[in-house]
């Protein structure tokens, strides 16, 4: 027979080796648990009407999904009973949610279902999160930290069954699910430098509202990459992650009804922007956003703050940064 190592295996050897406390591996096993939780009920999704709209709006404003609502209960019910957090910021909650004040240890930022408008094709859609920890040795200094401050961030793809983690200076791994649900077989990923796979992945539509000078920038490497577009950031990271290439949602600046600009960008800098930054850095490549500033660096004034993002190899990134950057 043949068996492979576990994510949970994999965890505790790597906690064990840096001398750290269990503490992470107790925080994991409640996010693994809740992704698994989450898979089982999107795969059964269509079957039981679980992927249609519960007809409400959600703190952006979007229509939420009864997959939506499944997923925050979910996480959130893992978050509280494992003990280790604080305080989480979800997509789905307004303001930030306190879960254990007093003994908790690491800040939790998560969307447990990104990618809505895949939901009700069933189609792949992400659970995406961050993670960092409280300030042990001095007062706290707030809970919305820079993403150069988080531990670590990871995604699911749901309901492919991949898993993405990045541990801080530890590299980026990925694993997949098991017959019996257990994530396995951890390869280390690094963005690949041979240029032949790099592809560019944006959505399409919005390309004549982008700034010009990302418009002639994109005009002027779609020659040379493919192009893929799913619509749900954790399916196209991936792809980038496993082929290189950009992975970009710019600022939409240049709208024909001015009222659906969005010149601070579209995706959340906390659950979405900062998650992928992180995840990229740790696998050799780099973010920026609109004003080329790297998106590990930004310190997040509100939990739902947005930004544009440019993610991906880090020559790709180099170059578009310095056209950003004016
Ligand atoms: O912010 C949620 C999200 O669904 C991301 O997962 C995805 O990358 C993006 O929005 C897609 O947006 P659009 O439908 O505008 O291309």
């Amino acid at each position: 027979m043949r068996f492979e190592q576990t994510f949970m295996n994999f965890i505790l050897q790597h906690q064990e080796r840096h001398n750290r406390t269990y503490h992470f591996l107790i925080l994991m096993d409640a996010i693994i648990s809740a992704a698994k939780r989450i898979q089982h009920y999107y795969l059964t999704g269509a079957l039981k009407g679980n992927l249609g709209l519960v007809g409400s709006v959600n703190v952006q404003g979007e229509e939420v999904m009864r997959m939506d609502q499944i997923a925050q209960e979910i996480t959130i019910h893992y978050l509280g009973s494992c003990g280790r957090v604080i305080h989480a910021v979800s997509e789905e909650t307004k303001e930030i949610i306190p879960i254990n004040t007093e003994g908790g240890r690491y800040f939790v930022y998560f969307d447990s279902l990104d990618g809505s408008s895949n939901v009700s094709h069933g189609l792949p859609v992400g659970f995406l999160f961050g993670i960092a920890k409280r300030n042990l040795d001095g007062p706290e200094d707030g809970h919305l930290r820079a993403g150069k401050d988080y531990r670590a961030a990871g995604m699911f793809v749901i309901p492919t069954g991949t898993f993405t983690l990045a541990l801080l200076d530890s590299g980026t791994w990925r694993f997949h699910i098991d017959e019996i649900m257990n994530f396995v077989k951890p390869i280390q990923v690094m963005l690949p430098e041979d240029t032949r796979s790099w592809e560019l992945s944006f959505n399409e539509a919005n390309r004549r509202a982008f700034a010009e000078r990302v418009q002639a920038w994109i005009a002027e490497k779609e020659r040379k990459y493919a192009f893929r577009y799913l619509g749900a950031l954790a399916g196209d990271f991936h792809r980038i992650l496993s082929n290189g290439g950009l992975f970009m949602y710019p600022a939409i600046v240049n709208h024909p009804n001015p009222e659906k600009n969005r010149p601070k960008g579209k995706l959340r800098l906390m659950y979405e922007a900062a998650v992928v930054a992180f995840i990229c850095r740790e696998a050799g490549g780099d973010a920026v956003d609109e004003a080329g500033t790297p998106i590990l660096e930004i310190q997040p004034e509100e939990p739902h703050q947005r930004t544009a993002l440019y993610v991906g190899s880090k020559p790709l990134v180099d170059d578009i940064a310095q056209i950003l950057r004016g």
